[in-house]
């Protein structure tokens, strides 16, 4: 009980073996154990770990089972074996040079879900006798423990993998639709600058775009980070009102924004920090592509949340183009993420229409 308890215990998994086959040893009374995990490819072990052997002995043994002969069984074979003499085996190698020799033998596969990791294998029951059925129930227990710790930390190193290609995904979203986005729009408006021959004026732009590159840096910060919200503490509908406002100048155009429903009250912040960034990306591509006289932004909440940007301007052709960016692919991948859906409408007669639902 004490050794299945283990697995629960905060240890590395090279140390909780050690314990386990410490563990079956007395509990059986075999002077000596062993435990190989197989590595991924199945083609060498991963971990050995012995009990019973001093050190000069395991080293004057030198090598490590390959895996062949009796202990080979147990992994293409994976049933419990129980021997009187080791060697009397059909299936038996041998010992290298210098292991000592041993006579009854109690193995057993480790198993996960769906496969076998290793071996677990007493050898030399002490006074001579052959191991019983108790003890091999009681090694079964054991082995079974190690097999769940070995599938525990198997999964979770695929976990933390998994995890950092997701962060990953994450950063590059957020670094295209956000930060790329204000950069873009800095250089639209020092570009408009040089058209100017009031100095005055100029200074001022040139002051803005020092302001706009800083918050751009702390948009760098939150995207790899995601230390900031997007919306500011001040609220989503306050986000989208100012980004609105903020991309008028590239626009041409002041968006009509509209809200229906208790926006604030309904949704909450990781959904509010997407929608920022829809709506960024989707005002951005009119202003770059739509060449647009009129733009609307609206969102609503009822079943679901809501938002529809459109525009009149040039038209999207359907389906969309291969672009350069990925901003349009980047907004699918959002909804999708939330369990949404993303369409791109093109009208009737002019313009184009996003439309990203998301549930509550
Ligand atoms: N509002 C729009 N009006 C017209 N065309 C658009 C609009 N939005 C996107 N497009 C077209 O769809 C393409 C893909 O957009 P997107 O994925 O955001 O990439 P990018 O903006 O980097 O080109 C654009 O290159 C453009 O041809
Ligand atoms: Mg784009």
């Amino acid at each position: 009980m004490d050794a299945v308890l283990m697995i629960e215990a905060d240890i590395e998994l090279p140390a909780l073996l050690r314990h386990l086959v410490e563990e079956a040893c007395s509990l059986v009374n075999a002077r000596y154990g062993a435990l190989g995990v197989l590595n991924a490819a199945r083609t060498d072990l991963e971990q050995f770990v012995t009990v019973g052997l001093s050190e000069a002995e395991e080293r004057a043994i030198g090598q490590r089972p390959t895996g062949r002969g009796v202990l080979g069984l147990l992994i293409t074979d994976p049933e419990s074996l129980r021997l009187d003499n080791l060697r009397a085996h059909p299936q038996s190698y041998g010992y290298p040079d210098h292991h000592p020799p041993m006579a009854s033998f109690l193995g057993l596969p480790v198993r996960g879900r769906d496969d076998v990791f290793g071996n677990l294998y007493l050898t030399d029951k002490q006074g001579g006798d052959p191991f019983s059925d108790e003890d091999e129930a009681m090694v079964e227990a054991l082995a079974l423990a190690a097999g769940i710790a070995i599938e525990n930390t198997r999964l979770y190193d695929k976990v933390r993998v998994l995890s950092v290609l997701e962060e990953r995904d994450r950063i590059g979203r957020d670094l295209h639709d956000r930060v790329i986005q204000r950069i873009f729009a800095v250089g639209m408006n020092l570009q408009g600058a040089t058209r100017l021959n009031d100095l005055s004026q100029v200074v001022e732009k040139v002051n803005k775009a020092v302001d706009d590159l800083d918050s751009t840096m702390n948009e760098i910060r939150t995207a790899i980070f995601e230390l900031e919200d997007g919306g500011g503490s001040r609220g989503l509908r306050h986000g989208i009102l100012e980004l609105a406002e903020a991309l008028s100048p590239m626009l041409g155009t002041r968006p009509v924004v509209t809200f229906h429903g208790a926006i604030d009250a309904v949704i909450p912040q990781h959904v509010a920090d997407h929608l920022l960034a829809v709506v960024r990306e989707a005002l951005t591509n009119a202003s770059k592509h739509a060449q647009a006289t009129r733009v609307s932004v609206t969102l609503s909440v009822a079943e679901d949340v809501a938002l529809e940007v459109s525009d009149d301007g040039l038209g999207i052709s359907i389906p969309v183009p291969e672009a350069k960016g990925r901003g349009l692919a980047n907004l699918r991948a959002r909804a999708v993420k939330l369990g949404g859906t993303f369409e791109v409408q093109a009208m009737e007669k002019r313009g184009t229409r996003l439309l990203w639902r998301v549930p509550r």
